[in-house]
């Protein structure tokens, strides 16, 4: 491997962290924690707390609202943006998020996460299921 080479594999690698999780509640935490250790490593900790609320709403709806058997796993996305993280969680139903009217009983989630991100959405993904992703800047940053 060359020089070059070698140091585009290890940018790759460190700009993309991607993590499967058991469909189940306290893989919520998991992945938060996941996430605050990855973004201390890229030194982006003032994108820490947004980012990481938007990354414990996504990943409670996929627990939540996605139904999947227990083989299927939730998978998450970190990448890493010039001033900023894209994080996705991905599960495998085929049905996507809903902005709902806040009420009693929740439809907060994705408020937040508008709230809390430059941009987020939904795509289909090539096998099955659903990728929800948000991109989260610090503050005065750009993503880009
Ligand atoms: N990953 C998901 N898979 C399927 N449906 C979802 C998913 N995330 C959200 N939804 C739908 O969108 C609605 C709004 O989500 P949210 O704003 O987080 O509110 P809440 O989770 O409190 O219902 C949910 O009630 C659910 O119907
Ligand atoms: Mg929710």
């Amino acid at each position: 491997m060359s020089d070059l080479s070698a140091v585009l594999a290890r940018c790759q690698v460190d700009v993309r962290r991607v993590h499967r999780w058991i469909h189940e509640p306290r893989s919520v935490a998991l992945a938060r924690a996941e996430l605050r250790d990855t973004l201390s490593s890229w030194e982006l900790p003032g994108a820490e707390d947004a980012a990481v609320i938007v990354l414990s709403e996504l990943m409670t709806n996929a627990v939540v609202h996605a139904r999947s058997s227990r083989e299927r796993v939730i998978e998450t996305t970190f990448c890493r943006g010039w001033g900023g993280v894209r994080v996705a969680v991905d599960d495998a139903d085929e049905r996507v998020p809903q902005l709902r009217e806040q009420d009693a009983e929740g439809g907060r989630g994705l408020a937040i996460v508008a709230e809390l991100s430059d941009r987020w959405g939904v795509h289909p993904r090539l096998r099955a299921g659903k990728s929800v992703w948000a991109i989260v800047s610090v503050p005065g940053g750009r993503f880009l």
